[in-house]
């Protein structure tokens, strides 16, 4: 079908989807999801086995250019990211401008949009090489922004990363490393968040990611379009599920952890309230991700020997989910948010950093649909509307208002 003719034929028939819960907004080679089935894979590789074999910046090279790196490449991409993992110190200016209850998220994609005035040359991309230097600089400069973002919050000072470690290894130093203490790195840990950066890393069209696509087809630089994703990342039917989570879990637990009544409140349709962390707009079925990570989170909970009554509360629920008709009935399975907050806070991280190792999971995904997003060249994201508003009337002057 010619789609030019076919909005000409169409005589102004607009379609209405709100939520665009069936509207497809691109072709894409990315991700492939089937939430009937439940099955996940980028590139056409399954999420189970890159969650076993690969590592985060291996995937994210394939997201991004679409084939797995061989050695060669991937020291090459590394190397190249490595040399950009510096931040101009006016940034931390910026930063330091911040109020300390900022939340990170808010602080993340101020700073992320603030890169582009100190690299002005990453907004045009009309080669594939600038287009390249634009990507290696993110992916290089996000992980500080992060780990300063953090720190800040904790009052700890502001440095630079470790070059002889992987990508992951170091974002966890600059993230956690004290001053005047030797760093010990915690192995369970890095590769833990190495699987949860992964299983984060693309999603096809969701929020943020249609954000970043949508943004970046105004042609607005590729950090002014990541800065849009993390605010759309940001709120708690998306991104901030996984802080969202742990604080649910928290006020049932300061309520006396009677998890059948917080069942009950999220069944009360005169109750706004749902059950964090449970259901999924394209899942109705159990998300391989949260597969992947439950099995994650009992051997890092293992490892690290966290015993924590917020786990039982959590277990609690997934029992109790898992055999209520109204959750069986609505295909509300646990999402991967339910678990992910568990092993960050077993982990140490602050709930409020929560949704930023999302947005770090996310990044190469937004950048990937960034790319084939400007490859392929597509039109400026406009939708249109059904104007339900007041006919024409004439001006009323402010005395007879
Ligand atoms: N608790 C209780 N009831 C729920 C929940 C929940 N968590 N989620 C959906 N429902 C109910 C709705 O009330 C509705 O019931 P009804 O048919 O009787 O009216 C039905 O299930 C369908 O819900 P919708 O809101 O239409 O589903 P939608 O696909 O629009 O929403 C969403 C999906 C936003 C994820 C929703 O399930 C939700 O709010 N979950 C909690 C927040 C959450 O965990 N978000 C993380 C999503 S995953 C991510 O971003 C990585």
């Amino acid at each position: 079908i010619d789609i030019k003719t076919l909005r000409g034929a169409t005589g102004g028939v607009i379609t209405i989807d709100p939520g665009y819960k069936n509207t497809g907004s691109c072709e894409s080679g990315i991700t492939f999801l089937d939430g009937e089935k439940g099955i996940l894979r980028y590139r056409g590789y399954a999420i189970e086995e890159l969650a076993e074999k690969a590592d985060f910046l291996e995937v994210a090279y394939l997201l991004i250019f679409g084939e797995l790196p061989n050695k060669e490449q991937l020291d090459k991409f590394h190397a190249d990211i490595k040399e950009q993992a510096i931040v101009d110190e006016e940034v931390k200016k910026i930063l330091d401008g911040f109020p300390k209850a900022a939340h990170p998220m808010g602080v993340l994609s101020s700073l992320t949009s603030a890169l582009t005035s100190f690299n002005p040359s990453s907004v045009d991309v009309d080669s594939e090489e600038a287009m390249y230097n634009a990507i290696v600089k993110i992916l290089g400069k996000f992980p500080v922004l992060v780990a300063w973002t953090m720190r800040k919050k904790k009052g700890l000072p502001l440095d630079y990363g470790d070059d002889s470690l992987g990508y992951v290894e170091n974002i966890m130093k600059m993230m956690f490393k004290r001053p005047n203490q030797e760093y010990v790195q915690n192995n369970i840990i890095v590769n833990a968040i190495d699987k949860l950066l992964i299983l984060h890393a693309d999603h096809e069209q969701n929020c943020s990611t249609s954000t970043v696509r949508i943004v970046g087809s105004s042609h607005a630089g590729l950090f002014a379009s990541i800065s849009a994703g993390i605010s759309a990342l940001w709120g708690p039917l998306h991104g901030g599920a996984n802080q969202a989570v742990l604080e649910m879990l928290e006020a049932i637990k300061e309520d006396g952890g009677d998890t059948k009544k917080y069942m009950a409140k999220a069944k009360d349709k005169s109750d706004p309230f749902r059950l964090m962390g449970f259901g999924h707009r394209v899942y109705k079925n159990f998300d391989p991700r949260a597969k992947i990570i439950k099995v994650a989170a009992d051997e890092v909970l293992g490892d690290l020997g966290v015993e924590d009554p917020i786990l039982d509360i959590a277990k609690g629920l997934e029992k109790e989910a898992l055999e209520d008709q109204y959750f069986v009935d609505r295909k509300l399975y646990p999402n991967v948010d339910f678990y992910s907050g568990i092993i960050y806070r077993a982990m140490g991280i602050p709930v409020e950093m929560f949704t930023v190792m999302f947005a770090l999971g996310r990044l190469p995904g937004w950048i990937a649909q960034w790319r084939e997003m400007r490859l392929r060249k597509e039109p400026i994201g406009r939708p249109r509307q059904v104007y339900i508003g007041e006919n024409y009337r004439p001006f009323k002057e402010i005395s007879n208002r």
